[in-house]
């Protein structure tokens, strides 16, 4: 007999929403005499799987407040009126903000990726999920192949500005990083929320 399907996200067995959660669970519940799809899938106990959610959501959330900080620091660095005040945001800038946003890009990524392993969302079963995926290994790839090798010419930038008028060059494109990772997050905040546009495949008759 076909198990019931359960609305919950946090069983480790059965169906959820018609979705087999584990591989023992698509076992129980194909009920066609078949056997069930191998799915790549992590088991995580309701205990992990909500220390995993917390881990990601503190990550994002520090993600999206280190960009908030590069913004003010870049705004301040270009349009201050004090030379100190300006010197000091750039140099803060290149000494401490890369790799706590990396750290917490990355963190972000892990836990998302384990949390799609160990759900029923799966990690490119759903677009609202994929198109997180993408952004995020996007937004780490840039801040490790554009941001950070760009730092030392900030903070370079920012020492001169004590003592004359140096050229803007390395500090001029600063404003794209803050307003793009800002965007770029908050979409993924608001994907993450209302999960729009459903799947990316139908499912198989083995899901069903
Ligand atoms: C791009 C940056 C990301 C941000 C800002 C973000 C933000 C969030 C937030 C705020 C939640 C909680 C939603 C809720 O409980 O209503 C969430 C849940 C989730 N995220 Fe992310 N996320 C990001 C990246 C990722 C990535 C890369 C993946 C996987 C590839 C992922 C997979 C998930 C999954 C599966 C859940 C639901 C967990 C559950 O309820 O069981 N996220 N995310």
């Amino acid at each position: 007999m076909a198990a019931r399907p359960q609305r919950t996200t946090e069983g480790t067995q059965g169906t959820i929403e018609g979705t087999p959660r584990t591989i023992e669970g698509a076992r129980r519940t194909a009920g066609t005499g078949r056997p069930a799809p191998a799915v790549a899938r992590v088991k995580l106990s309701r205990r992990v799987r909500r220390a995993v959610l917390v881990l990601h959501m503190v990550s994002a959330g520090a993600w999206i407040g280190i960009d908030v900080l590069v913004a003010l620091m870049v705004l301040t660095g270009w349009f201050a009126d004090d030379v100190d005040l300006r010197s000091l945001a750039y140099r803060a800038l290149a000494a401490f903000v890369v790799w706590p946003m990396l750290i917490s890009g990355l963190v972000c990524l892990v836990s998302g990726v384990l949390l799609s392993l160990g759900t029923k969302w799966g990690l490119v079963r759903y677009w609202w999920v994929a198109v997180k995926l993408v952004l995020n290994v996007a937004l780490c790839t840039v801040i490790i192949l554009v941001l950070q090798p760009g730092m030392d010419a900030v903070g370079t930038y920012g020492q001169q500005l004590l003592t004359g008028n140096p050229s803007r060059d390395p500090v001029a494109k600063l404003f794209f990083p803050p307003a793009v990772s800002l965007t770029a997050l908050t979409f993924a905040t608001w994907l993450s929320v209302f999960k729009p546009w459903g799947r990316l495949r139908r499912r198989t008759p083995d899901q069903r």
